[in-house]
């Protein structure tokens, strides 16, 4: 873990879902070609999933995720449906209320941001949704892990992962689910390339 500093909480993740030609939101932040029945009924949820959906504590949004998580079912819309702790916002401008009560928005950037996700989390895993604060979250050594799984589809334009410099990677499961290539890694910091 190394999050907000040791003993602060959780592992800190990035969970996504990515065409393969890396964008995580097509143009307009548009979601329609996240499909759940890319999932085959047998085979259930990836692997990597359930384990994140097992551990979590709470979710960190960009105001990119909340926006677009107005039309996609809002916080019922959430893993299906399969989640219901809190979900922090980060964001310049917030709202005098959030459009639902599990929602708060939090300022002050990536690092406040990711300290407030763990306390909520009491202890268990953060997972981030979005590719700017993930972005940032990375830059600050804040992630600890990638869970991503690719999709079979390629989008041409949208919101693209754009990290701000190389990010080392160690694979701790590379699989699949039906069509999905299910990739998760932990980050290797300055300190365990050494
Ligand atoms: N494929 C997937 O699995 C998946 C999962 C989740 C979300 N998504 C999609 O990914 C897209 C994410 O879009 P994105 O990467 O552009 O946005 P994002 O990371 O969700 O949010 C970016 C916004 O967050 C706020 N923000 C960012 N850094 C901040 C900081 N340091 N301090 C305060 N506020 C900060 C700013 O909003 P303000 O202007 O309000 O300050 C900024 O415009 C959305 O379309 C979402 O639906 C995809």
């Amino acid at each position: 873990m190394h999050g907000t500093g040791e003993g602060s909480g959780g592992t800190v993740r990035w969970h996504v879902t990515m065409s393969l030609d890396g964008f995580v939101a097509g143009t307009d932040h548009d979601m329609s070609w996240m499909s759940l029945n890319w999932l085959p009924r047998q085979e259930g949820w990836p692997e990597p999933a359930e384990r994140v959906l097992g551990s979590l504590g709470a979710i960190l949004g960009g105001r990119g995720w909340y926006e677009a998580s107005r039309s996609l079912n809002g916080v019922e819309g959430i893993y299906g449906g399969r989640y219901d702790g809190p979900v922090l916002v980060l964001t310049h401008h917030p709202e005098p209320a959030p459009y639902d009560p599990r929602i708060s928005f939090v300022t002050g950037g990536i690092e406040p941001a990711v300290a407030a996700a763990q306390a909520a989390a009491h202890g268990r895993d953060v997972v981030l949704f979005g590719a700017d604060i993930a972005a940032q979250a990375l830059a600050a050594d804040l992630v600890d892990e990638i869970v991503v799984h690719t999709a079979p589809v390629l989008l041409g334009a949208g919101v693209r992962l754009t990290v701000h410099e190389r990010v080392e990677l160690e694979p701790l499961h590379l699989g699949h689910t039906g069509p999905l290539a299910d990739l998760h890694y932990r980050v290797r910091t300055a300190a365990s390339r050494q």
